[in-house]
């Protein structure tokens, strides 16, 4: 196998993956660590080592994923739920401060980080000496979350070319799609990827001037007429809590059904095509949906275990 790229290194952004040799390496350790779980077999390269998992923001996948993760590689984890409110950040301490002192207090040799801050992880990494691994950062990042998306795209299809990709929603403030996008450009350039979001909630220009430098892109205010076309239909939620932050809650209402998948719509996609989501949902996919063999937000959620597990032990094993 290629060499290890991940070794003693930060991940803190999907820029960082630069070559499909990355990702084969990746999958190649994903799909061992599928295979280990799947077979019960116990394999723990990481005893010894400590793993700290520090969230800022609320959680349910990353967050138990990254500790089951960690676990059952054999390392010993400090996580810590609730940064914000429940640890000396409270009463100011800074980001740098925080980084040092769990460095010092636990002997940690990784820290993975969930923070609204969407530099938070590389001022992590500036004054941490292990590596730092991003979970989820501002409304940018989520480094992580696109390599089990295309980790459950490949499992699916066993290919990452020629694939038609619709994502839907939140596109401004949505950070999944923004790393899955990247990732996909990366992988081939027969990718075509269609935005669909109401206009007030278009992705970044930035983003989708370098994305139509490398594959077919469009964008749509309409689903239908996307997703018929799609092998893989992206879902995200609208996401409140920025709405919140920038005082628009009567915007986030307006906006917050625009797009909702039911199963009359999803009996309009291809048999092959599936349907995905990062979770939570909130209202964007009808419950009807779930029996729907397109559904795949579900073991979706369980290729991050095997990811994630692939990504710490190459991070911190050679
Ligand atoms: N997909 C995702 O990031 O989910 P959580 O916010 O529950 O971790």
């Amino acid at each position: 196998m290629a060499n290890n790229a991940f070794f003693q290194n930060h991940y803190i952004s999907i820029d960082q993956i630069t070559s499909t040799k990355m990702i084969n390496y990746l999958f190649f350790a994903a799909d061992k660590m599928k295979s280990n779980v799947e077979k019960g077999k116990v394999y723990e390269p990481l005893k010894g080592k400590t793993v700290a998992i520090l969230f800022y923001q609320p959680s349910t996948r990353t967050f138990t994923s990254f500790v089951a993760a960690a676990r059952r590689l054999g390392a010993y984890t400090v996580a810590i739920h609730g940064m914000a409110e429940y640890s000396s950040v409270a009463k100011g301490e800074s980001l740098e401060d925080t980084i040092r002192s769990i460095y010092q207090t636990t002997g940690a040799d990784a820290i993975v980080i969930r923070h609204p801050e969407n530099n938070s992880s590389q001022v992590a990494a500036s004054v941490s000496p292990i590596p730092v691994i991003n979970a989820g950062s501002g409304t940018l990042e989520h480094p992580t979350q696109a390599l089990l998306d295309l980790y459950t795209i490949y499992q699916q299809f066993g290919r990452l070319n020629k694939l038609n990709v619709v994502m839907v929603g939140d596109l401004l403030y949505g950070r999944t799609i923004k790393s899955l996008a990247k990732l996909l450009a990366l992988t081939d350039k027969s990718t075509t990827i269609t935005f669909v979001s109401p206009d007030e909630l278009k992705a970044p220009r930035e983003l989708v001037q370098e994305l139509a430098k490398k594959v077919k892109l469009f964008e749509t205010g309409k689903l239908e007429g996307a997703l018929e076309q799609a092998d893989v239909v992206y879902m995200t939620r609208v996401q409140k809590e920025w709405f919140e932050k920038a005082g628009k809650l009567d915007e986030y209402e307006r906006l917050k059904e625009k797009f909702v998948l039911t199963r009359h719509l999803v009996s309009k996609m291809k048999k092959q095509a599936i349907v995905m989501h990062p979770l939570p949902r909130v209202g964007e996919i009808l419950r009807e949906v779930d029996d729907d063999p397109r559904q795949r937000y579900f073991p979706q959620m369980r290729s991050g275990l095997y990811v994630r597990m692939a990504l710490l032990n190459s991070i911190l094993v050679k």
